[in-house]
């Protein structure tokens, strides 16, 4: 009975443990990590805006993880496990809300980490207990109201230098909330809605270089919490941000008090809103410390300007004021800075960028009598307005060294330039972005300026007018098609975005260093180009439509390996080719050209040579084999057989007539031997009747049909004779290529038809078997196993010689 439950329960338990894998397998089949592999060859992954919903997986190499603006809500525990060599991780906007306590564990590595813009509603201090490495932390926007409940957050970041945390929820912060951290270059603090400062808690940070702070509601709420939290970041060396503020009132600016008396030396504020009561309360609260630097970006005003009544107040150590985007609400109504004598006389440095400045009236610059530098970029003036506002042919601005009107709506460089031709100390003149478009043949210039700014204009041609005291002029984003100026000083030459189709000729600026000439029209240059500059070191000539020839391909390239002078500094990628068209587009440091296209009358040159070279050597080798004449005599046999064969049917039947006792085949040289000895001893009829009858000879000369194939008529003639004599000699073995023909031929019938004693060899002179060429290999055979007649010299031996040789050809008849 207990066999069937056991069975029962160990099914039961079977089914629950599958049902439970299943289950637990299915939340993590719809999680499934997708990966990334968006690294570039630094192992910098850029996975961002690509709506993960978990940690894609990674490369371990990753050295730089952007995952910003995902929808990652939740880093696990094993997400970046294995990531011991990552610096930089990115987590900037996904909504992040959950973060295992050890998921940063194995990031020994880490130097940067943003978790900012996510849903974290506590901060986790094991988050960080392992990122020793860790220098940059931003923390910024999420839904914590403090930092930590039960332990320092930041506690074991040693190496910590650029802190940023706080957001719309941060509403308290407590001494020690910081501890650990001791000193910072860069800290951020948003507390916009912070109600609860327990003071001191900023305060153990020191070195501080640079601190921004957002209170923006508790500067209406709670001025003195405001004041403490400033005067705990308060240092002489510590610049000070504030952001989104707006000072309305005397009661506002108080909250400067205790920064004022830690003798603050820089200020900066951004998007601050000031009305004239809290300008002039700033002053007096400021009256005597020695800010050196003031600035404001993003500023509204919404008074009148009336701040004399601070005329008392001490400012000496104004250096610097910026000023950028500002906005006067009533401009109408804004009163001149004429009664601010008591700070316009001490800067040394004023900017006053994208204000909407159309005048800067002559008394008010006549006031600037401390003014070395000036910025009024990006603003309405015209050349009328600065003829004002430079008091014409009065002396105003007498120590200024720079002046900045770029981004003005000046026309005439006539104008500009007889108006700063009494700034006797102008050394630079930023007229960029404005609508010069011509220039005069010669204009005034202080004898001090040596830097031109005239970038981003609309000049179509230069002139003479451009002062040769000049060390760096800057003409790049006109419509210049050449430039063909002297500068005997000039350092640095800018001429990109212009239309220039060549590189401008180098001797007349021996001094030039730095040439940058991007985004124009070049098509090429060479270093015959280059050699013209003396001095040259830097070159920036990318973005251009280059035609990739072979002498531009390999004159950049050795140039972009660094070999002669002049660097490229503009990097390799933006040298690439436009033309030929299957180039287009291709960076010239990847152009492979081979040397067909590049070395094309030297290449086919060469081939022909070599093929020529080549060709005479397979013919000396064929010539030298007797390939030849192999296949000729191949060729011929093959073409004898077969008419042979065809003659063998022609006579079907009828019996093959043996006309002939014997085929002599001889060398023409042997002619006479033949005719004059042999034919008479053989054919003529004996003068004794007993003798036998006489022989009937084949020779060719007189029996061959005219008009046939030679080799046929050889195998005819060898088909109608009985026997074959070969008269062998010097001559016979080195006749000419005929005889080889007829030799060759005969050894083939010979092999193919009769035996071997079809052959009959006569040695007409002492001949070696070793004298017979190797080729000649039947003959050669036929030498060694038949027996041959010798020729003799001497007379009396001949008869015998004759009996001997008719007894040969005779040889079955006797039988
Ligand atoms: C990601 O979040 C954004 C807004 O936060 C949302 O519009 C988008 O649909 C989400 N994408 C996915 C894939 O969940
Ligand atoms: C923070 O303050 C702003 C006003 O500055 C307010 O609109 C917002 O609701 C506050 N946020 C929280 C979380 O209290
Ligand atoms: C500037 O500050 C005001 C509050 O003073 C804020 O409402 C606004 O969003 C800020 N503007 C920017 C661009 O930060
Ligand atoms: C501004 O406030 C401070 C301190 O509250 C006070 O001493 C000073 O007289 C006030 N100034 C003006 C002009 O109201
Ligand atoms: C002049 O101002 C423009 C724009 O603000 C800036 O780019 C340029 O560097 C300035 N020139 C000098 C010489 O400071
Ligand atoms: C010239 O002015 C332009 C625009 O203001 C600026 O971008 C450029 O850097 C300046 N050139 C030099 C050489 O400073």
């Amino acid at each position: 009975m207990s066999h069937p439950t056991g069975c029962c329960f160990a099914f039961l338990l079977l089914l629950l443990l599958f049902l439970s894998q299943s289950w637990s397998q299915e939340p993590n089949m719809d999680d499934e990590r997708s990966s990334c592999s968006h690294c570039d060859p630094h192992f910098s992954c850029n996975c961002s805006h690509s709506g993960y919903t978990r940690v894609p997986v990674v490369t371990d190499h990753a050295l730089m993880l952007n995952l910003a603006f995902n929808n990652i809500t939740l880093v696990t525990d094993d997400d970046l496990t294995g990531h011991t060599r990552l610096r930089t991780l990115d987590l900037h906007s996904n909504g992040l809300a959950v973060i295992h306590p050890s998921a940063f564990d194995s990031l020994w590595n880490l130097v940067e980490l943003d978790l900012s813009d996510n849903q974290l509603t506590a901060l986790n201090h094991t988050w960080f207990s392992k990122l020793e490495a860790l220098q940059q932390l931003n923390l910024l926007n999420n839904p914590y109201s403090r930092l930590g409940s039960s332990a320092p957050v930041f506690q074991g970041l040693i190496r910590l230098r650029k802190l940023a945390f706080g957001g719309p929820a941060l509403k308290d912060l407590r001494r020690g909330d910081l501890s650990g951290v001791t000193q910072l270059d860069e800290f951020t603090v948003h507390a916009n809605n912070l109600t609860r400062y327990e003071s001191g808690a900023l305060a153990d940070i020191w070195p501080l270089g640079r601190v921004t702070l957002s209170l923006q509601g508790p500067i209406f709420t709670n001025v003195t919490m405001v004041s403490a939290v400033l005067g705990d970041v308060s240092y002489p060396e510590t610049s000070i941000t504030l952001e989104d503020l707006h000072l309305a009132n005397n009661e506002t600016v108080q909250c400067f008090r205790e920064a004022a008396s830690k003798r603050i030396r820089s200020i900066f504020f951004r998007n601050i809103s000031l009305s004239d009561e809290a300008t002039v309360n700033f002053m007096v609260v400021m009256n005597g410390v020695p800010i050196t630097s003031i600035s404001f970006d993003g500023i509204t005003l919404t008074g009148e300007g009336r701040w004399e009544r601070a005329s008392w107040t001490d400012h000496k150590c104004i250096d610097e004021v910026f000023i950028r985007n500002a906005v006067v609400l009533d401009v109408f109504k804004f009163v001149s800075f004429l009664e601010l004598k008591f700070l316009l006389h001490y800067p040394r440095k004023v900017s006053v960028i994208n204000c909407k400045l159309f005048l800067m009236p002559c008394p008010t610059s006549q006031l600037l009598v401390n003014l070395h530098y000036l910025d009024l970029s990006d603003n309405l003036l015209t050349d009328f307005t600065l003829v004002e506002s430079l008091c014409d042919t009065k002396p105003t601005l007498k120590e200024l060294r720079v002046l900045n009107m770029s981004g003005n709506a000046l026309k005439s460089l006539s104008t500009v330039s007889r108006l700063v031709a009494k700034l006797s100390k102008l050394t630079h003149l930023d007229i960029s972005r404005t609508s010069y478009n011509s220039m005069p043949q010669s204009c005034p210039w202080p004898s001090t300026l040596r830097y031109l700014n005239i970038s981003g204009a609309k000049l179509t041609t230069t002139t003479p007018c451009l002062p040769i005291t000049l060390e760096i002029l800057d003409l790049s984003n006109n419509d210049l098609k050449d430039f063909t100026q002297i500068l005997p000083m000039l350092r640095e030459l800018h001429l990109s975005g212009n239309k220039l189709l060549t590189l401008p000729d180098g001797s007349f600026f021996h001094s030039l260093q730095t040439l940058t000439i991007q985004s124009n029209t070049l098509n090429m240059f060479s270093s015959a180009d280059l050699q013209s500059y003396r001095q040259l070191e830097n070159l920036q000539a990318g973005e251009n439509k280059f035609v990739c020839s072979c002498e531009f391909v390999t004159f950049l390239q050795s140039q972009l390996e660094g070999s002669g002078g002049v660097q490229l500094t503009d990097g390799e990628d933006s040298y690439v080719c436009d033309s030929p068209l299957y180039l287009q587009g291709k960076p010239v440091d990847q152009v492979h050209l081979s040397v067909v296209v590049c070395q094309r009358i030297l290449f086919v040159s060469m081939s022909c040579g070599l093929a020529l070279v080549v060709g005479v050597l397979v013919s000396v080798l064929l010539w030298r084999l007797h390939t030849f004449w192999y296949l000729k005599m191949t060729w011929a046999w093959l073409k004898a057989k077969k008419n042979s064969r065809r003659r063998h049917r022609d006579r079907e039947g009828s019996e093959a007539l043996l006309s002939f006792d014997a085929f002599v085949s001889y060398s023409e040289r042997d002619a006479s031997w033949v005719e004059n000895f042999l034919v008479p001893e053989l054919e003529e009829p004996s003068r004794d009747l007993r003798a036998p009858r006489p022989l009937n000879l084949c020779l060719h000369k007189r029996d061959f049909l005219p008009g046939h194939w030679i080799v046929d008529n050889i195998m005819s003639a060898m088909e109608r004779s009985r026997r074959t004599v070969f008269v062998l000699s010097e001559n016979f073995v080195q006749s000419d290529w005929c005889r080889y023909e007829l030799d060759f031929s005969h050894f083939w019938l010979f092999d193919g038809q009769t035996g071997g004693d079809a052959a009959i060899l006569i040695l007409l002179e002492p001949l070696a078997k070793d004298d017979v060429p190797k080729r000649f290999c039947k003959l050669r055979k036929l030498m060694s196993s038949t027996t041959y007649l010798e020729w003799p010299q001497e007379e009396e031996k001949r008869g015998e010689f004759w009996r001997s040789l008719r007894n040969a050809l005779r040889g079955d008849e006797l039988d």
